[in-house]
């Protein structure tokens, strides 16, 4: 089993959020996981300018590590989402990084998996980031376990305080790979997504007939 955290912060190994992510991992490899953490900033990510290039083979028309990343997303079975709040929101490293999902999320090629996500704060958004990241987990149609936010409010140690929670929850993500996990609001909103989706994959199917071979053999089409 292996569990993939995508962390978000410039801040990297000082990094709040990073820590909060470990501790997750630490709780999933508790349960028997494999572990690795990507931090975006060490990572090329070329900012999306919407050209669709991607939208005839899934290749991007930039050169640079998105798909190393996504091939790593392919082969764990759960994946952590982690940010920091900047202005209310996920951080402009985590969104350019999102904006580049957007054909892994039309095609559903990450879809079966489990997740959940973290994210820090000083006092403002926290559990509103957490819920949009989650909802990004949703599009991906991977099903989020739950999440956790910490507003440290610029004290250091209370992201330390956090530690037993954020186990807690990278032990729910393992359990969730091991022994299934059901949520009937998330798997609603997931098929409802695939049914907008749904007309693209066929639309693009003399372009991408192994994508729509994929659909069919998962029963999402026909
Ligand atoms: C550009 C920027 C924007 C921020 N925006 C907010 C904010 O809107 N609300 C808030 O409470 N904290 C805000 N913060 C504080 C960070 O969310 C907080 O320090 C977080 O724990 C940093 O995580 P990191 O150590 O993983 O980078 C902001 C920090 C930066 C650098």
């Amino acid at each position: 089993m292996k569990i993939l955290a995508i962390h978000g912060s410039p801040r990297t190994i000082r990094s709040s959020t990073r820590k909060l992510a470990t501790f997750v991992l630490e709780g999933a490899a508790e349960a028997g996981a494999e572990t690795e953490m990507i931090d975006l900033c060490d990572f090329r990510v070329t900012p999306c300018t919407a050209c669709e290039g991607c939208s005839f083979n899934g290749i991007c028309v930039y050169e640079d590590d998105v798909p190393v990343i996504v091939a790593r997303m392919k082969e764990a079975d759960g994946i952590v989402f982690a940010s920091p709040v900047y202005i209310d929101n996920i951080s402009g490293q985590m969104k350019l990084f999102f904006d580049r999902l957007a054909d892994a999320i039309h095609y559903q090629v990450l879809a079966g998996k489990y997740g959940c996500s973290v994210a820090t704060t000083h006092t403002s958004g926290g559990d509103e980031v957490v819920a949009y990241l989650n909802h990004v987990q949703n599009y991906l149609g991977v099903i989020s376990v739950g999440g956790l936010s910490v507003a440290a409010g610029g004290n250091a140690g209370t992201v330390d305080a956090a530690e037993a929670s954020a186990r807690a929850l990278g032990r729910n993500l393992a359990g969730a790979i091991t022994n299934g996990f059901s949520d009937p609001k998330q798997e609603e909103e997931i098929a409802g997504n695939r049914d907008f989706f749904r007309a693209l994959v066929e639309e693009n199917r003399d372009f991408r007939p192994e994508d729509y071979q994929r659909w069919v053999q998962m029963g999402w089409i026909g």
